[in-house]
């Protein structure tokens, strides 16, 4: 996986495979599979928990509200989409039925498990990146450790065992649920992170590379 354009072919070839996965019961639900958006290529990948429903609709990750909030953070950090990789621990979106109507939910155990294995292993197989922000406690334990705790973690790089670096930070989603005061600070912290991972990016750059070839 040498050339930036086998990266971007091998990320194709594996949404397209994703494309028609009935490797759990999730595929029942869904419009369509939510593989990931943005740059094979980039040295940054970005981890949510899963598609909501605008999400689902469009085949691509975090176009709701809290997408919205994510591009502005993004922005504030001199980052658009296209310099990033974008995607989720798991690719169709968790519903349950409440109140006569479909709600999102997290994903199981079994859910996240199935997806990680077969589309967001291979996925940050092939970009390589030098550091992975997890969006949300799901990702963080996916990426990170199994009992990673966001009120005293958030905000640290960790090794992985899927890139030198990785940071959790508050979800999005999450953050739009405060108000006021509280949701001022909890969107602070996005952008600290963000702009933390942005910073690790250019000194992990400079470091010599971990392996020999
Ligand atoms: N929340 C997520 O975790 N991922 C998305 O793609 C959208 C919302």
């Amino acid at each position: 996986m040498d050339t930036e354009i086998d990266k971007a072919a091998r990320i194709e070839e594996l949404r397209a495979d994703a494309s028609d996965c009935t490797r759990c019961d999730l595929a029942n639900g869904r419009t369509n599979v939510v593989f990931g958006v943005g740059n094979p290529n980039s040295p940054l990948v970005i981890i949510g928990e899963g598609p909501g429903e605008n999400e689902d609709k469009t085949g691509e990750p975090f176009v709701g509200r809290a997408g919205m909030l994510l591009d502005e953070v993004l922005r504030e950090c001199k980052m658009l989409r296209k310099h990033v990789f974008i995607t989720n621990v798991v690719r169709c979106r968790p519903t349950k039925l409440e109140a006569g109507r479909l709600q999102n939910r997290p994903p199981t155990a079994d859910e996240s498990n199935a997806c990680i294995t077969n589309w967001l292993e291979p996925t940050i197989a092939t970009i390589q990146p030098l550091v992975i922000l997890c969006l949300g406690a799901p990702a963080a334990s996916a990426v990170i450790h199994k009992s990673f705790k966001m009120t005293q973690e958030r905000g640290q790089f960790f090794e992985s065992k899927y890139a030198r670096y990785a940071i959790a930070g508050l979800h999005p989603a999450y953050i739009l649920r405060q108000q006021g005061e509280a949701y001022d600070a909890a969107r602070a912290t996005l952008v600290q992170d963000v702009e933390s991972a942005r910073i690790k990016v250019i000194e992990a750059r400079k470091e010599p590379p971990t392996t020999l070839f």
